[in-house]
């Protein structure tokens, strides 16, 4: 369970090398992931809101802050959140392709009629955000399979939807490897996909 303080990685910084340099993990996880949680804590001290409710229920419990602060703790505890998924959905020990054997393969190919499919709109959705955001394969509220485009640290979480995977695009996650050459970095992403965590998120 997700708490208030950064989680440690289930692997070194230079695992996921080539693919995703050891500089820009150490850098995303330890200085921007911590300082979106270091913001929170600071905005929502002496609340008595993070010792009451876990990362996810306090996003269900924003209207308890004060409106002057609320946006902030929004963009925050998202940046936590969607951060804090993105470490569990890459791994060093990648399988490249969905397993074939799982409910989200099968869930995969009758969305978008084929793996390589969804793999292309995926990439679409994650290359056409404008700025800072993510992208998402979600099971919706009906329990199907859809892409969606985030802006800022904003989660699916809020509109009650679950990711199975997601990117973060903010350059900050790829700036150091690929400068400004997005694509480069999905590219780069599907190389290290946890497709077994994403079963898991998928089926759980
Ligand atoms: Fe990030």
């Amino acid at each position: 369970m997700l708490s208030h303080s950064l989680p440690e990685l289930s692997y070194p910084y230079d695992a996921l090398e080539p693919h995703i340099d050891a500089l820009t993990m150490e850098i995303h996880h330890s200085r921007h992931h911590q300082t979106y949680i270091t913001n929170y804590l600071k905005l929502l001290e002496w609340t008595g809101l993070t010792e009451k409710y876990s990362p996810s229920e306090l996003l269900a419990h924003l209207d308890e802050v004060d409106s002057e602060k609320k946006q902030g703790a929004i963009n925050n505890l998202g940046g936590h959140i969607n951060h804090s998924f993105f470490w569990s959905i890459i791994t060093p020990h990648p399988l490249n392709r969905v397993l074939s054997t799982g409910n989200l393969s099968a869930a995969l190919q009758e969305t978008f009629g084929s793996f390589d499919e969804f793999r292309d709109q995926f990439t679409a959705t994650a290359l056409t955000i404008f700025g800072s955001g993510w992208a998402w394969l979600v099971k919706d509220k009906h329990g199907s399979l859809a892409l969606r485009q985030t802006t800022g640290q904003n989660t699916p979480l809020s509109d009650g939807e679950k990711p199975i995977i997601g990117i973060d695009v903010w350059e900050h996650a790829y700036y150091l490897k690929h400068q400004n050459k997005r694509a480069d970095y999905i590219a780069a992403f599907w190389n290290v996909v946890d497709w077994v965590q994403a079963e898991k998120n998928f089926s759980e």
